[in-house]
């Protein structure tokens, strides 16, 4: 039941539905609980005068907890990395936090209420539109423990990211970055010596493995989830040339979004840090794609998501010719090798710099990049630096 209240009445709890009146062109980017009354006072600064409240919306006592979307005002359009990069990495940890509260529901056989990761990822596609650069720094921010929750949570940042490069409308982006979201969730029902194996699993392991596209996809068959979306996250390990599971489909048989999440996908596991092995740099993973075009995957779109990630892509470190390493903020649409970047740590001296932001264009000095590097080349504990440093 919806009902009507002066943001003067509004109270903590209300799950507010929809804006009735305000003053200005504030819009919110989906509906959502308030949480505090921090928001009810930004609100108010915003113009709003009424909001519509969903009165019937309470969490069903058989659904498990899952956290509940927050009510984010949305950011004026198209904003500066350091504007976005606070909310970007509040929706980072919450993302890592809903995957975890929806692996364990699976794993306890209780249902998930979808709206949830819906909002989420919606939140997510506004916050890419906003400024791409924040969430795809925070893809590169990860944990060695964490693989499973950070995995599904950048393939649905670089799916957004990738569908928005194409120009795909907004509604397709959204639909890409949910099944990105929920790819992964039939892992849960894996053995954890197989998931977490070091090494080569033997054929045996592979086959138990495998199964997780089954699963998932049956758990998102009953959670109600739209078939378009299932028929993407069931072909995310389909290959062009049917080498490939579950269904050794082939060529035309996988859709467009089937062969976009089975690049991106691709793409995460070879960078990320596992706890046996380091992660691969970004030119890799993409050398790879390139090699294993067309054969593989769809060589048109392995093309432009190289053009999307860029030679030196938002989040990824780099050491410049003076002996400093920065991390870069954003691509130089005409100039791919003189992005901006953030210098922050000396090489030479062997210790952290006052982070400074250097546009490598306009950079009067000769100041360039030399080559791209990993943190753990040069034994930096760079999560920790940029999470006290840079993310403000
Ligand atoms: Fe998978
Ligand atoms: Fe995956």
């Amino acid at each position: 039941m919806l009902k009507t209240f002066d943001i003067d009445d509004v109270e903590e709890g209300m799950f507010v539905d929809s804006i009735a009146k305000q003053q200005g062109k504030f819009k919110i980017t989906s509906r959502g609980r308030v949480t505090s009354f921090a928001v009810i006072k930004q609100l108010k600064q915003k113009g709003i005068l009424a909001v519509v409240v969903d009165m019937s919306k309470q969490i069903k006592a058989d659904v498990v907890e899952l956290e509940e979307p927050a009510l984010i005002p949305e950011l004026p359009e198209e904003v500066s990395f350091e504007a976005e990069l606070g909310v970007a990495s509040k929706l980072h940890l919450k993302g890592k936090h809903l995957q975890k509260t929806m692996l364990e529901s699976i794993s306890k056989n209780l249902p998930i209420d979808i709206t949830i990761p819906e909002a989420f990822t919606k939140n997510l596609v506004s916050s890419i539109d906003r400024n791409p650069n924040a969430l795809m720094c925070l893809t590169k921010i990860r944990e060695k423990d964490t693989y499973l929750l950070e995995h599904s949570l950048n393939v649905a940042i670089l799916l957004a990211n990738f569908g928005t490069y194409i120009d795909l409308d907004e509604e397709q982006i959204q639909e890409l970055a949910l099944s990105g979201f929920l790819h992964d969730l039939g892992k849960i029902k894996i053995p954890e010596e197989i998931l977490h194996k070091p090494g080569f699993l033997t054929d045996q392991e592979m086959t138990v493995m495998k199964d997780h596209v089954y699963y998932g996809t049956k758990v998102l068959i009953e959670m109600g989830i739209p078939n378009s979306i299932v028929k993407t996250i069931g072909q995310h390990h389909e290959r062009l040339d049917g080498y490939s599971y579950p269904e050794g489909l082939r060529g035309d048989e996988i859709t467009h979004f089937g062969r976009m999440i089975a690049i991106v996908d691709t793409y995460d596991a070879i960078t990320a840090d596992r706890c046996y092995k380091v992660g691969r740099s970004s030119r890799k993973a993409l050398q790879i794609l390139l090699q294993d075009a067309p054969e593989k995957y769809d060589e048109v779109l392995v093309t432009q998501f190289v053009q999307c990630i860029g030679i030196f892509p938002a989040g990824s470190l780099v050491k410049l010719n003076n002996q400093k390493i920065a991390m870069v903020l954003r691509q130089n649409p005409v100039h791919a090798t003189k992005p901006v970047v953030k210098v922050f740590y000396s090489v030479r001296g062997g210790h952290y710099l006052e982070p400074k932001e250097l546009d490598l264009a306009a950079a009067s000095n000769g100041v360039k990049i030399v080559d791209a590097v990993i943190a753990s080349d040069l034994k930096l504990d760079f999560n920790k630096y940029f999470n006290e440093s840079i993310v403000v």
